[in-house]
């Protein structure tokens, strides 16, 4: 269960390069949550690798314990889900209001059972997060859908889904992972159109595809899926891909506060929208198979040049969970640029915290805020507001000058394992501690 009564202080470099050596990119969190759920579509038990140690794992696990899967885990990031004996559809009301992710559990378990209740999901606080797109594509699949007392009951007709055509309004990760699930336990085809394009996605069907799925086009905007039975996972094993939002914050830190570091474990292949931005703001770094190393950059981050305009994209374009770290690195940098948050009208909330350290940063709109760098940062307590803004606030403690606290490090633990550790295995000084 979370603390929140700790905190991360963090001693600042005041700009110094001084970090030195490798960090390692861990499982990706939002591949790991949604290979949970594909468990469900499974007859047999599923073995999944690589899973990252942090709170949103905890927590989809303990929504699966209360349906009644078996979940045996050891040390190494390895589970191996059974739902032989599932008892109930009814999802968690506590613990889907504190995870997002809980959405996508719906999906496998209408296909699976025949129905499921859930209230509207939780999650990070970035904007209103609707679930429309999803209401209305189980209408499409078949199923009825009834509102009562907070909560969602949906029962499918006959108790199948049937396949359908859906058209995402908006290009919706977790709606197509979980329409893209759905659709292999349900009778003939569903093509999902705009789906998202985010490399998790792929590799979840390429995982499922190798279990006896019939899914076409996944990575692309056009999915087909032919339903079919209960899946086998036999020897097969789910590994986690690195994650790509860890290893793109990992890689700003470095680029302002880095002498020769290297990020390993990770696919550069996943951020080159952010490579693309630091290249030319004139980061040096080198590109290998699996890492990317920083090296080089002697002169300060004052010399760094601007974006002129960040737009956040869905994938490939730039990432909307790299958005806060980037603006850290926009503070740093020379000049005036654009950042345009066009996914989640909630987050760029966290930017006060940054105006209070010392950041020239203008609010045009919910989506819109202007940055001006080079500014120096100073140390000063701060609250992460979610899990994207808590590490982008430890970037900034890093680069500032004097001390900085960060409250609510359970909001960061939600998504990076033991961050502390790895970063004060590359030079950082930062110490978790409890009030
Ligand atoms: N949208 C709708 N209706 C819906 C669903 C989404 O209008 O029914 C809109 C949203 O309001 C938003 C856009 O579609 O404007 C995209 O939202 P999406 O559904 O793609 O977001 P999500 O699936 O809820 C996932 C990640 C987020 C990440 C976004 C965008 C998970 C569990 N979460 O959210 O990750 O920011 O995609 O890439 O996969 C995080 O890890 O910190 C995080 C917030």
């Amino acid at each position: 269960m979370y603390d929140t009564s700790e905190r991360f202080l963090i001693k600042g470099t005041d700009g110094a390069r001084v970090l030195v050596g490798t960090i390692r990119v861990n499982g990706a969190k939002n591949a790991a949550l949604k290979a949970f759920a594909a468990s469900l579509l499974f007859s047999d038990p599923v073995t999944l690798k690589n899973i990252p140690h942090i709170e949103d794992i905890e927590r989809i696990t303990d929504l699966l314990l209360n349906l009644g899967t078996k979940i045996t885990k050891n040390k190494d990031g390895v589970f191996i889900c059974d739902h032989s004996e599932l008892h109930t559809s009814d999802l968690s009301h506590d613990i889907s209001k504190r995870l997002r992710a809980s959405i996508v559990v719906t999906g496998p378990l209408l296909a699976r059972t025949g129905k499921v209740s859930f209230p509207h999901p939780g999650g990070c606080v970035i904007g209103a997060r609707p679930i429309d797109l999803f209401l209305e594509g189980f209408q499409k699949m078949g199923a009825r859908i009834i509102f009562r007392d907070g909560t969602y009951h949906i029962v499918a007709r006959g108790g199948k889904l049937r396949g359908a055509e859906l058209f995402f309004r908006a290009q919706s990760v977790t709606g197509t992972e979980t329409f893209m699930m759905a659709a292999i336990l349900a009778e003939g085809k569903t093509v999902i159109k705009n789906a998202a394009m985010e490399p998790e996605i792929k590799h979840l069907a390429d995982f499922l595809i190798s279990c006896g799925a019939r899914i076409k086009g996944a990575g692309t905007p056009a999915i087909e899926i032919t339903g079919g039975t209960l899946l086998r996972a036999g020897k097969k094993t789910y590994i986690t891909p690195p994650d790509r939002i860890e290893a793109g914050s990992f890689l700003i830190l470095g680029a302002l506060a880095a002498k020769d570091l290297k990020i390993t474990n990770c696919d550069p292949t996943h951020i080159e929208a952010l490579l693309e931005v630091l290249d030319l703001a004139g980061v040096h770094f080198r590109v290998g198979k699996d890492f990317v190393h920083i090296k080089g950059n002697s002169k300060r981050n004052a010399y760094f040049k601007n974006t002129a305009l960040l737009k956040t994209h869905e994938y490939p374009g730039f990432p909307t969970d790299l958005q806060a770290p980037m603006m850290i690195f926009l503070t740093q940098a020379s000049g005036e640029s654009l950042v345009f948050e066009t996914i989640f009208e909630g987050r760029l909330n966290y930017v006060e915290e940054l105006v209070r350290m010392g950041a020239d940063i203008r609010t045009m709109d919910p989506h819109r805020v202007i940055v001006k760098g080079h500014t120096s940062l100073k140390g000063r307590e701060m609250e992460s507001p979610d899990l994207r803004a808590g590490l982008a606030f430890v970037i900034a403690g890093v680069v500032a000058r004097g001390r900085s606290v960060i409250h609510n490090v359970y909001n960061i633990d939600r998504g990076y394992e033991r961050v502390e550790e790895r970063l004060r295995g590359i030079g950082v000084d930062i110490k978790r501690v409890r009030e």
